[in-house]
């Protein structure tokens, strides 16, 4: 099972959730988040002090997905969150060890 983590536009959450909706995925939180990117115009100075002027209102995504799935998410994500102009965001994948559901105590797969 991988994590997938997705930081997207929140002009295009609303998209991205519909379409992973459709690929079936029915479980994922999501965040309002502030952050910034590469640009360097993310400081100004202003009599002196500087600024941060690049926090830019985002929103994170974060599902667990079985192997099966993970291409066909980003996929997915890539397709819609994508405008082609810097700030789209970015998808971190990571491994995940386990998986426990609370109320049944169920493992792994079967408690997503
Ligand atoms: N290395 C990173 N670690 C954590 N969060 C990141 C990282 N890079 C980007 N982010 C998050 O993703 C958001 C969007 O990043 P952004 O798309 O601007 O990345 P970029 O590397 O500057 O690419 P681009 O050239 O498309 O702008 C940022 O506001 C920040 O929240
Ligand atoms: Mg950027």
């Amino acid at each position: 099972m991988k994590k997938i983590e997705a930081i997207i536009r929140t002009s295009k959450f609303e998209e991205v959730y519909e379409a992973l909706t459709e690929i079936g995925i029915a479980f994922m939180s999501t965040y309002d988040i502030k952050g910034f990117g590469s640009e360097h115009s993310s400081s100004q100075v202003y009599r002196g002090t500087t600024y941060s002027v690049g926090f830019i209102p985002r929103t994170k995504i974060e599902l667990i997905a079985t192997e099966d799935h993970v291409e066909e998410v980003v996929e997915t994500i890539l397709r819609v969150a994508n405008t082609g102009k810097v700030g789209d965001g970015k998808i971190f994948i990571m491994d995940v060890e386990a998986v426990i559901r609370i109320r049944t105590g169920e493992v792994g797969e079967l408690a997503l």
